[in-house]
């Protein structure tokens, strides 16, 4: 190109300019090249010859291992997080029994606190428009949903009992009637100061506490802890890209993520424009596309993926991430890495139902 342009001039002055031109360009992009190059040289022989001091010394100072109890869980009573658990499995809160939180965030069996659907059918049968989360960490986020419009685990779980797509119960009234009599002790034992100790406040109460028990162990957290064998060295050097690439810029924090909303779409929109996210809870234009950055403590568990289940392997989703955040395309390796690292972060832990229940799930 730069021969072809010399060739055509016959303007010596333009000639000298654009070659002038040309070669601070060159220049200027053999400078960029070769910080790329020492950059990327670097970072290589940093996450080939970190040692795992050095390592951990990074993760604990950028991440952290995932605390032991949930915000908000002191006064949480046995009494009132076994209640909350015969809640979680109760199908008596859908209009036609048919359903129950379990149904969309299955945690028997090791399940994961998700259904693995792009969108869950409702008792009605009809599909929402988002992915469901998971249960599990939940209770550790600044706000619950996809558009954090939910400030706390209470006020989200009241929603999806009354959600027409959802379990669809006609009202708050009817929720309430729908336990009576068989709960009215449970629920005494769970708010022995209350008057009234059935409410639908206190379903939403009791929910929430069961759900703070809910909290995931990982080979990421052993390794912070000194394990040095808890992870394999592709897992390493894809914790290094991960930072690399200022992914925890916004996955932030021991949950690595679930402590803003930020737009989906920096510097490449995302193609699907119907959910206008975190705008539709405050109704503001410059909110539109910002939604709630997910935590990617067990992300592998939880496909498909983005608030629209579009993203469909976890693969998929960390290429996504990095062209529609950066405008980048990560390389096989990079994408091959980072994955592996992701899947130190699979939660250990399973759910054990406790024996005082009568699980009479969907
Ligand atoms: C029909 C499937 C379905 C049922 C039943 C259901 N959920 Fe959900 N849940 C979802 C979907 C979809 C979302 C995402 C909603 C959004 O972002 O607007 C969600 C979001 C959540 C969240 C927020 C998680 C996060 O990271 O933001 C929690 C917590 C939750 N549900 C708990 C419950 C509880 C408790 C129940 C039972 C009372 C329940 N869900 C019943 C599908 C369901
Ligand atoms: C500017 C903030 C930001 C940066 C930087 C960022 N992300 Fe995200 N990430 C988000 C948001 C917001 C979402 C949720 C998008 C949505 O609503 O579907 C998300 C979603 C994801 C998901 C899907 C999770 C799920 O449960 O559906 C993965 C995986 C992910 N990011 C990985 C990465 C990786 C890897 C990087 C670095 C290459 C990265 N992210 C950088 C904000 C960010």
């Amino acid at each position: 190109m730069f021969d072809g342009f010399l060739i055509s001039s016959t303007n010596t002055t333009l000639t000298m300019r654009a070659i002038k031109r040309a070669l601070a360009a060159l220049f200027h992009t053999l400078i960029v090249f070769m910080c790329a190059l020492s950059y990327s040289a670097t970072t290589q022989a940093q996450s080939a010859t970190m040692s795992d001091d050095e390592l951990r010394k990074r993760a604990t100072s950028s991440v952290g291992t995932i605390p032991s109890s949930m915000p908000d869980s002191k006064a949480d009573t046995p009494a009132l997080i076994t209640l909350g658990e015969s809640l979680y499995f109760e199908t008596a809160l859908s209009v036609n029994r048919t359903q129950s939180c379990n149904s969309c965030h299955n945690i028997l069996d090791g399940g994961q606190g998700v259904d693995n659907l792009k969108t869950s059918p409702g008792a009605l049968g009809e599909n929402g428009r988002r992915n469901a989360p998971t249960t599990w960490n939940a209770g550790f986020q600044f706000a619950q949903n996809w558009d954090a419009g939910a400030s706390s685990l209470s006020d989200q779980a009241g929603r999806p009992i009354l959600d027409k797509k959802e379990m669809a119960m006609p009202s708050e009234a009817e929720a309430v009637a729908r336990l009576q009599p068989d709960y009215q002790e449970a629920f005494k034992r769970a708010f022995p100061d209350a008057a009234e100790p059935l409410t639908f406040e206190n379903i939403t109460k009791a929910l929430a506490a069961f759900q703070r028990t809910l909290i995931t162990q990982d080979r990421f957290d052993r390794f912070l802890n000194g394990d040095n064998n808890a992870l394999t060295a592709l897992e390493k050097k894809g914790f290094v890209q991960l930072q690399k690439n200022g992914c925890l810029s916004c996955h932030s924090g021991p949950l690595m993520g679930g402590q803003f909303v930020m737009k989906l779409g920096v510097v490449v929109p995302y193609p699907n424009t119907e959910d206008k996210g975190f705008a539709e809870v405050t109704g503001r234009k410059d909110h539109n596309f910002l939604f709630k950055v997910p935590m990617l403590r067990n992300v592998a568990n939880t496909a498909p993926y983005f608030h629209d289940g579009d993203g469909k392997t976890l693969e998929e989703a960390v290429f996504l991430t990095g062209w529609h955040q950066f405008g980048k395309k990560l390389s096989d390796e990079e994408v091959e890495s980072i994955s592996a690292f992701l899947r130190s972060l699979n939660n250990e832990k399973r759910f054990t139902p406790s024996d005082k229940n009568n699980l009479n799930e969907s």
